[in-house]
């Protein structure tokens, strides 16, 4: 051990990457959100309807890392019979439909026929296995893709089929996906589904705004900066670093995770033992400076050029993408009669 770090410098440096890459920091955020998915499983034992939860979150905000350290909290127990599944998660398949999603939860129970069968026999046998697994709780991701995109309509039949299946199994469901996609449960016509999801959620960036806002921000990037497998400190939580990281990723988990990561690599190959400014300001040009080519790079700004610039944040309405997209439907199609 160097000081509290464990020595890395045997490691290989893919090694030292695949420690960086797999760093994981269970922040206030998660763990309240942990809490209450933990409150809807159990409640739901001794509820009158399963207590079923909607978790939304932008790009990046940690919706996919939230539901494999969820499932991880609760093995699979392997019994003489039967493999005991406590949390089954799957991920919705674009497209969704009752057949496709009936198959990626049937995959995820390694269910050797997942893809045979009509959708009402794929349903039953589901059904079966939730039962047989004691599955306790499903936490479904990429619940935005109950929309069809081509024309932004909600996909009405798996949305019927997803009720159906809490109805049947009485198991607690967690809906995980981009923020826009609480319109899927709010939709005309979806109201069945919407009364089951009362409990929304969401997975929100750190913010600056206010001294404890900072202080969460800080705190995550001490625990992040002592997992580095780096031996020295980078000291990454002190204000002003903490500031640059900010205003470089407004608070956003996989932007702060991408740049120090490939920031690690790049000390690394440079044979330094801590991320230093310029090896940040390197990391940023290359992974970040993409998204938003206008930004000046913060961490080779001076102090007092540091500004916290909002992004701009898609807005997605489905009723009016929905409108847009079938005015632009007849509008080929006006165009193509008048081609002939
Ligand atoms: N709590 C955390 N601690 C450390 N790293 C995290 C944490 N949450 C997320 N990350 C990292 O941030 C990146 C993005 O996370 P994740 O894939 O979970 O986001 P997402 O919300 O599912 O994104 P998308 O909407 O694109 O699917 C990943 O590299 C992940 O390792
Ligand atoms: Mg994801």
């Amino acid at each position: 051990m160097i000081g509290k770090r464990p020595d890395y410098s045997k490691m290989t440096k893919m090694k030292r990457c695949e420690l960086a890459e797999s760093i994981f920091i269970e922040h206030p955020r998660l763990k309240e959100l942990i809490a209450q998915i933990r409150h809807a499983q159990l409640y739901s034992e001794i509820s009158a309807e399963p207590e079923c939860v909607f978790v939304g979150g932008l790009p990046g905000a940690g919706k996919t890392t939230l539901t494999e350290h969820y499932e991880q909290l609760f093995p699979r127990v392997i019994h003489e019979d039967r493999v005991e599944v406590p949390v089954l998660c799957g991920r919705v398949p674009s497209k969704a439909t009752d057949k496709n999603l009936a198959t990626a939860l049937l995959l995820k129970l390694e269910d050797p026929a997942a893809d045979k069968g009509t959708a009402f026999n794929r349903t039953m046998r589901l059904c079966r296995f939730i039962r047989v697994c004691g599955v306790r709780l499903i936490i479904l991701d990429e619940f935005q893709h109950f929309v069809d995109k081509d024309s932004w309509r909600v996909l009405k039949n798996v949305s019927d089929w997803l009720k159906n299946l809490i109805d049947e199994t009485g198991v607690p469901i967690v809906l995980i996906g981009m923020p826009y996609a609480v319109e899927i449960l709010d939709a005309p016509g979806n109201e069945q589904l919407q009364r089951r999801f009362s409990v929304r959620s969401s997975i929100e960036p750190f913010g600056w705004d206010t001294d404890e806002e900072r202080k969460q921000f800080r705190v995550f990037l001490r625990k992040v900066d002592e997992k580095l497998p780096l031996n020295e400190p980078s000291y990454l939580s002190d204000p002003l670093t903490a500031f640059r990281v900010y205003c470089a990723t407004n608070g956003r988990v996989g932007k702060v995770m991408k740049v120090v990561r490939r920031a690690t690599e790049l000390a690394l190959d440079d044979g330094l033992e801590r991320l230093r400014l310029d090896t940040l300001a390197a990391a940023y040009d290359e992974r970040l400076m993409a998204d938003q080519p206008e930004r000046v790079n913060p961490f080779r700004s001076r102090q007092e050029d540091l500004r916290v610039v909002p992004f701009e944040e898609p807005q997605m309405n489905f009723a009016a993408m929905s409108r847009r997209s079938r005015r632009k439907a007849r509008e080929e199609a006006i165009s193509h009669v008048l081609r002939v």
